[in-house]
């Protein structure tokens, strides 16, 4: 069995033993510290290959075929992620993402479960494909938790929004600036059997919303911070490293007596501590709860870039 081989079939195994499958279809087959450059997504039996370096045509048709011999997947799509992509402005989108599948069956859509809640997925279609399965344990902690009135900002296809409201949250509002992760975050409450009020989902810029919100005094008991490591808004330039705490501090007004805020920050050159130490410089007052687990099929949170906190007054 060839080296690549023998590594799938250990971390599929792996995440055999973690028990995922039964009510989650949607896991890490492969992260990137147990083969550097690649990543292996699964949705049901799709699997979404990403390559975070250049490989020669021959070596990823060798990945290609290692996946379909190794692992029991009917389709599988490609993602390419190279650092040198990001700065070539013509990379055409096709060759990034492309639509049709390198083998198998099409599948543009399809329905993922985790934890038993349905998501719609689209591998074919962009390079985030409907839901980011590192913070599968942070869903899960809104679900359990669920206090009455939610904000959801950066809400992408509203996976937490979602939670708020299958938990029995009463109001709670995703924002986001496209229109179309909105429309895919109320295809996603259906498929849960919720119905949907197109008034909790708002489309616009989250600091404009903040302050609007910040206004209207109609505070939340929990909003959730879950910004891309750096934009260009119309206020100009967003970088995580900087600006983090500042979010913070525009949200805090809109808490409720004991309300809570849910940071997440997924800056590779963030480390936890300098992350924590950001949002306590410009926000004295708050006091940090605690962290919340990264999911089990991905490297420990020491390893991963990814930061999910919890703060209060
Ligand atoms: C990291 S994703 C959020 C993931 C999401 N919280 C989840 O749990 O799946 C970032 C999202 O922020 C949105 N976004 C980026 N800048 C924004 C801004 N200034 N205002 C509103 N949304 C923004 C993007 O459209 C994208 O959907």
């Amino acid at each position: 069995m060839s080296d690549l081989a023998s590594l799938l079939t250990r971390a599929w195994n792996h995440r055999k033993a973690l028990q995922l499958f039964s009510h989650t279809t949607f896991f890490r087959a492969l992260h990137l510290a147990e083969h550097p450059g690649m990543t292996l997504d699964v949705v049901d039996q799709v699997g979404i290959l990403s390559l975070y370096q250049s490989f020669s045509e021959q070596e990823e048709q060798e990945v290609f075929r290692t996946i379909q011999q190794v692992l029991p997947l009917d389709t599988l799509y490609l993602k390419r992620r190279p650092v040198e992509a990001r700065h070539v402005s013509n990379t055409s989108r096709d060759w990034l993402s492309p639509e049709d599948p390198v083998w198998g069956p099409a599948r543009p859509e399809l329905i993922g479960l985790e934890q038993d809640v349905k998501y719609l997925f689209r591998p074919g279609s962009d390079l985030s494909v409907g839901l980011f399965a590192d913070m599968r344990l942070a869903r899960q902690w809104v679900r359990e938790h669920a206090p009455e009135k939610v904000l959801n900002t950066f809400s992408y296809t509203c996976g937490f929004g979602l939670n708020a409201a299958l938990g029995g949250s009463t109001t709670v509002k995703n924002v986001d600036a496209s229109r179309k992760v909105l429309e895919w975050g109320q295809e996603n409450y259906s498929l849960n059997g919720l119905t949907t009020d197109p008034l909790d989902f708002i489309y616009g810029d989250v600091q404009e919303w903040l302050k609007r919100f910040r206004k209207r005094q109609d505070p939340f008991d929990l909003v959730i911070l879950d910004p891309p490591s750096f934009s260009r808004g119309k206020q100009g330039i967003w970088k995580a490293e900087t600006h983090y705490g500042q979010l913070v501090q525009e949200a805090l007004p809109l808490l409720s007596r004991g309300g809570m805020v849910l940071a997440c920050c997924n800056h590779a050159g963030i480390s936890m501590k300098d992350f924590k130490q950001q949002i306590r410089k410009d926000n004295p007052a708050l006091k940090f709860h605690q962290s919340l687990p990264v999911a089990p099929d991905f490297p420990s949170q020491q390893e991963s870039h990814l930061k999910i906190t919890l703060w209060g007054q």
